[in-house]
């Protein structure tokens, strides 16, 4: 028999209790909490859809396990198969997060496009994309304008996951896109669509069938305003990748961000451009990102690395006195506690007085940078904007800065200063404990700085050659 439960849980974190809470005790959040009724069923119960408990467990030695050549799927964009380390792995699943109207259905359409030209056992492919938050026809006509037409993509706007299941069944498709979770529900939860009780229990659903029958599962998942995956975290460890799609949607540049696989490393990110025609790839984008003019007061400009790619990009800083009471601290495109960190070394060690300065910091371009490497190139914009000195355009500044004032070693210095000589730069400020490496920098033909401290990198950065 079915028994029907309540509980109440937070729709931010997924904490559940007994009772109502004003507040989360997990995440603090006020008046997160609904209450959700879930059907409780016990063994004998056969409402149980049968198919979700089918397969035999096998165990087996790992020598023993053989892995198909086919066991990766690529999608010919090539952003997105570098962020996914390579291609969709086969009966994965991928939870592809971002904003309402950041290009999330555009992507896994213009994916679907390849997907369906793969071969394999001989037979092309077949996708399964569940509409739910559409008509198969406005999927159509957006297709049709993006110039995806596959014969074996098979639409449904199907939103029970139950009757998905059905339609797998008959359909028995080698992909499967569900679009989005926040859109389809479980007939055994009886709460809303949307809810924690839902979300979790349709992913549960869909990693079975992935895992048992072998299908790639793309699920989409819409991020709440707090910036986390469908209101709970709860999806992200269920999952075996998640893909996160970022960037301003009233601008053009979107960045594709893997924060977790289990498949490859997570340091990858992908650039896109929407267009009329649909989300076009950046291969090169570093001209793009330099392009403002550089020699102003407050402007510098480093070398990252994400993954096996090197970006530039210019970070701004303006510091001015301050009319509040607090003065104000403004970050886009970098963490906020770093860039706290960087004052509080800035005071402490370079003696500047920040308490009466408000000042805003800006990763031009709109690409965030979350690799500290970029420490160094922010103090100097700082400093540069406080002295009213522009710093050369032509100098790279790379070095994360620590506690002491001291600059500490970057990784792959050597790839950011060659990608830096080809985009013209001429100074490089670095670590000097990276001089291990030395033997190779010195064939890039930048003129390198090498620097220990923080006080001699602003003599280096703010001289007028
Ligand atoms: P969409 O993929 O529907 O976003 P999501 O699924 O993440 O909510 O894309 C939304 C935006 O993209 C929409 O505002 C229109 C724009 N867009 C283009 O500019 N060009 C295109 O070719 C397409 C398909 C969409
Ligand atoms: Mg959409």
């Amino acid at each position: 028999m079915a028994k029907v439960k309540s509980k109440w849980v937070c729709q931010n974190c997924g904490y559940e209790t007994v009772s109502y809470l004003g507040r989360c005790p997990e995440c603090n959040q006020f008046g997160t909490f609904i209450e959700e009724t879930t059907t409780n069923i016990t063994k004998a119960d056969s409402s149980r859809p049968s198919n979700l408990i089918e397969g035999e467990v096998k165990i087996s030695t790992i020598k023993d396990i053989e892995l198909d050549e086919k066991t990766r799927f690529k999608s010919n964009i090539e952003e997105l198969d570098r962020v996914l380390g390579g291609g969709f792995v086969q009966g994965s699943l991928l939870l592809l997060a971002g904003d309402p109207g950041i290009g999330k259905s555009t992507l896994v359409l213009q994916t679907t496009k390849s997907i369906c030209e793969i071969e394999l056992n001989q037979k092309k492919l077949k996708v399964l994309y569940v509409c739910a938050e559409e008509s198969p026809l406005q999927v159509k006509l957006r297709a049709k304008r993006l110039g995806v037409e596959p014969d074996n993509l098979y639409l449904t706007n199907q939103t029970c996951i139950d009757e998905v299941i059905n339609q797998i069944d008959k359909i028995k498709p080698d992909f499967l896109i569900v679009d989005s979770i926040q859109s389809v529900f479980c007939a055994s939860v009886a709460s809303g669509s949307g809810s924690v009780s839902q979300i979790r229990e349709c992913t549960n659903v869909l990693m079975r069938i992935a895992k048992q029958r072998n299908i790639t599962t793309i699920i989409i998942g819409h991020v709440t305003k707090e910036g986390n995956i469908a209101g709970p975290k709860v999806l992200e460890h269920m999952v075996d990748t998640v893909i996160n799609f970022e960037g301003d949607k009233y601008k053009q540049y979107r960045i594709l961000r893997c924060i977790k696989n289990r498949f490859g490393t997570i340091s990858e990110l992908g650039v896109f451009r929407m267009e009329d025609e649909g989300l076009v790839e950046i291969i090169s984008p570093n001209q793009m990102l330099l392009e403002g003019p550089a020699d102003a007061p407050g402007s510098a400009r480093v070398a990252t690395c994400e993954g096996s790619r090197v970006f530039l990009h210019e970070i701004q800083a303006l510091v001015g006195s301050t009319n509040y009471t607090n003065p104000r601290r403004v970050a886009v495109g970098l963490e906020y506690n770093r860039v706290l960190q960087v004052l509080a070394v800035l005071e402490k060690k370079v003696g500047l007085n920040l308490s009466k300065q408000d000042v805003y910091v800006n990763v031009v371009g709109g690409i965030g940078i979350i690799e500290p490497g970029y420490d160094l190139a922010l103090a100097l914009a700082i400093i540069s904007s406080i002295r009213d000195i522009p710093i050369n355009p032509n100098t790279v500044i790379i070095g994360e800065i620590g506690l002491l004032g001291e600059i500490r070693y970057v990784n792959n210095i050597e790839r950011r200063l060659k990608e830096a000589q080809k985009l013209g730069f001429q100074k490089a400020i670095i670590p000097k404990v990276n001089e291990r490496t030395y033997e190779k920098i010195k064939e890039t033909g930048i003129l390198i700085k090498q620097v220990t401290k923080l006080t001699d990198a602003i003599i280096q950065g703010l001289k007028q050659n």
